[in-house]
């Protein structure tokens, strides 16, 4: 991965780290060693979250961000020596049809960016790199937490969603997704 490639106009994080977009137009600009590069990279980083997730198969891999419309951010940091790069995380968005039901019983159709798939590697979870690469996504795609849906988070996402952006309440969907309820009431206080 190289230097051109960060668009996070971001401070570095803890321990130096940085974030990068990806989607199929950015990977198919590579040349064939990078897109090697690349291709094990997504692979790995979308291995280690279906097992943190017990998936059965990844939800994540390079073929499915080399040819569909969803935008994915990596986690670096600098490694050991000048030409290795770290990889410490993913977060994988793209925009969703949703037939959502609201508390008051009305079912309604929206349209929503949502997160696919949220990894820090396990050797440095919860000091602040998942914040890092979530806001990095916000200010990218300029939306706040609540604008977001959320595909089947686990308990760690949503208690990562409540404690850093306060989203608590929720009406539960047949279909998995969690729409905050801030989302159709952006006045209303969400606790
Ligand atoms: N148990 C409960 N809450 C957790 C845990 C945990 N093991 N790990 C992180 N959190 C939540 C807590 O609110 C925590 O705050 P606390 O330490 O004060 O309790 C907060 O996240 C920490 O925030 P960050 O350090 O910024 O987040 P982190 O770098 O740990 O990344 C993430 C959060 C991505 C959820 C990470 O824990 C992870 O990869 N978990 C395993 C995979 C996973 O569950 N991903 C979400 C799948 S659902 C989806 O992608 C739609």
């Amino acid at each position: 991965m190289e230097a051109q490639n960060c668009i996070a106009c971001l401070k570095s994080g803890p321990q130096g780290a940085r974030v990068t977009i990806w989607d199929g137009q950015k990977l198919g600009r590579l040349n064939p060693a990078e897109k090697e590069d690349m291709r094990r990279v997504i692979d790995d980083m979308g291995r280690l979250s279906a097992q943190a997730q017990k998936l059965k198969v990844p939800i994540t891999d390079y073929e499915r961000i080399r040819l569909g419309s969803q935008a994915l951010y990596l986690l670096t940091s600098s490694g050991p020596s000048k030409d290795v790069i770290l990889v410490k995380g993913l977060l994988k968005v793209g925009q969703k049809n949703l037939f959502i039901r609201k508390e008051c019983g009305a079912l309604v159709e929206i349209n929503p960016l949502c997160v696919l798939d949220f990894y820090v590697h396990v050797s440095c979870q919860r000091i602040g790199l998942g914040r890092q690469i979530f806001d990095a996504m916000l200010v990218h795609t300029k939306k706040l937490a609540y604008q977001i849906g959320y595909d089947r988070p686990s308990q760690k996402l949503l208690s990562f969603l409540a404690k850093h952006y306060n989203l608590k309440r929720f009406y539960p969907q047949a279909n998995q997704f969690v729409i905050y309820n801030a989302y159709f009431d952006s006045s209303c206080p969400d606790d």
